[in-house]
């Protein structure tokens, strides 16, 4: 495949990071804009290219792509990741994946069935400094760890309505959940507490201020992750890692300090991984090569159960299992 035809289903704020990645690359070529909001549409396709739409069945029915970018808020997935399984179109889905975690099992079941190449937006997995320390957690002497996403509230107004956004754990936080995930084992089971009140100035708000989420690990490793969209001032996104030798600090999609006692090593993130997320999904598509997909949606699916679950414990006030 010489041409690599790409459709967008949801034109709004990331979706433009992801068209303008891809617009640098000389083998891609935008051929369809969905979204509902047509002045976003037709922006999209006079800026990049690609015939405009409001309804992505019209675009998956008259357009032939071979990927589909999904950019859609969590609470808009209804039978888009069908549509393009339907059409055997492989796609890249922004996360979360879904909010309903039966439906996105059931997407998840049918991509398998079509043995389908889907990539889902984790984009911290395919940093160079990630690589670099995934081989330290074989060692089996990290003892815990704390993971954070603690910051102001982003502007988009579907994000401080819960039932659009699963909240912060569910929309944000969750590239904590999978960074925890990719380099440690997987949860087994979860305990959360809560903090609100902090946020009356905000209209229409009823998502938590702040979370904390103790997770105990299948290898034995346990930690914490902190979130809280409350601060105006410096926040904190990334992990701490405990090792028997060492301590590894994770700056998100910045740096890492590895301090063995006095020494200590720093390393610098050096290309966006949102660019090399895009690049990674093109060439996959070009060589049917799965391998180079870091993040799948069968992956993200455990992801997306791990910090429901999280949502779960903030509700029942008790220790719930990770299960999908
Ligand atoms: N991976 C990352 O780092 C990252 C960063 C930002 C956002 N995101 C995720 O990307 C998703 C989108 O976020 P955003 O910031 O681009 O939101 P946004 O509100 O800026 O854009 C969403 C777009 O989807 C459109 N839309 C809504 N319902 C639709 C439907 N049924 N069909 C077609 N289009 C529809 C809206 O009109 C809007 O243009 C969210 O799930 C968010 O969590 C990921």
């Amino acid at each position: 495949m010489e041409t690599v035809n790409v459709g967008f289903i949801g034109c709004g704020g990331i979706a433009g990071a992801h068209m303008n990645n891809l617009s640098k690359m000389s083998d891609v070529k935008f051929v369809g804009m969905s979204d509902v909001d047509e002045v976003r549409a037709k922006k999209a396709s006079e800026t990049y290219g690609g015939t405009y739409f409001t309804d992505y069945k019209k675009m998956l029915n008259e357009i032939e792509m071979d990927v589909c970018y999904i950019c859609l808020p969590p609470f808009a997935h209804q039978d888009q990741e069908i549509s393009c399984i339907e059409k055997e179109v492989p796609f890249f889905i922004e996360k979360p994946i879904h909010l309903d975690l039966k439906k996105a099992k059931e997407i998840s079941d049918r991509i398998k069935e079509k043995n389908l190449i889907t990539s889902a937006g984790y984009q911290d997995r395919y940093q160079t400094i990630i690589d670099y320390i995934k081989p330290f957690f074989n060692e089996n002497n990290l003892g815990f760890f704390e993971g954070w996403w603690v910051g102001g509230m982003p502007g988009v107004y579907w994000w401080r309505r819960k039932e659009m956004s699963g909240g912060q754990i569910v929309e944000q936080t969750t590239h904590i959940y999978d960074m925890a995930r990719y380099l440690i084992s997987e949860p087994v089971e979860v305990f959360s507490v809560k903090r609100t009140g902090l946020m009356k100035d905000i209209e229409k708000y009823n998502v938590e201020d702040a979370s904390a989420v103790s997770v105990y690990f299948q290898n034995g490793v346990f930690g914490t992750i902190f979130s809280g969209c409350f601060i105006n001032a410096t926040g904190k996104v990334g992990l701490d890692f405990y090792f028997k030798d060492k301590k590894i600090s994770y700056e998100e999609r910045s740096n890492l300090e590895i301090h063995y006692g006095k020494k200590i090593e720093k390393i610098y993130q050096p290309e966006d991984p949102l660019i090399t997320e895009d690049k990674a999904m093109i060439e996959a598509i070009k060589t049917n090569n799965k391998n180079l997909i870091r993040s799948s949606y069968e992956d993200a699916l455990k992801t997306l159960a791990f910090t429901l679950a999280a949502n779960k414990s903030i509700e029942t006030g008790r220790i719930e299992k990770v299960e999908i």
